[in-house]
């Protein structure tokens, strides 16, 4: 059993599109179905909150459907997820400096960690640019899922 957890700041656009393109993934591959995928965020403007209309839409496009409720990262969800990982710089920062072990920092990654084209780069904020921006952060988040399945075969 692994599980993944998406973070970005209000978990509307690029955390809840995270989780649900993963989870999309793994539903199409029987062995990934031991994967648990959840998503959160690091500030509280939209707690409860469907996900962005211009997200859903975007991801719908591509036959990703988003439906999760906005919610706050919560310490002690380092216990429970094996990959946290952060949208761009600040969350990355903010989680790593509240991180309670070495051993929970050594959890936490950037959302491109594991992508084969945009390794090292943030997952751009969308919220307050036009449509186009939605679906970059879709490609982003496809190619970075496909190598986070990667990375957690090989370490299963
Ligand atoms: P997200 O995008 O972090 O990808 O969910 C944002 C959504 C809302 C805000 C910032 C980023 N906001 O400032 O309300």
């Amino acid at each position: 059993m692994v599980a993944v957890l998406f973070v970005c700041l209000g978990n509307i656009c690029r955390s809840p599109a995270g989780e649900a393109i993963l989870r999309h993934m793994t539903e199409k591959h029987p062995r990934h179905k031991d994967i648990i995928v959840k998503s959160c965020g690091t500030g509280d403007w939209h707690l409860g909150h469907s996900p962005d209309e211009r997200m859903r839409e975007a991801a719908l496009q591509r036959g990703v459907i988003l439906d999760n409720k906005a919610k706050l990262f919560e310490l002690e969800f380092f216990k429970h997820f094996d990959y946290i990982l952060a949208a761009d710089f600040e969350v990355l920062a903010h989680l790593l400096r509240i991180a309670p072990s070495a051993e929970d920092q050594q959890k936490v990654h950037l959302m491109t960690k594991f992508s084969s084209k945009y390794q090292g780069k943030e997952v751009p904020d969308p919220y307050y640019m036009g449509g186009p921006a939605f679906d970059l952060v879709l490609d982003i988040l496809e190619d970075s899922c496909e190598g986070l399945l990667i990375d957690i075969e090989k370490n299963s």
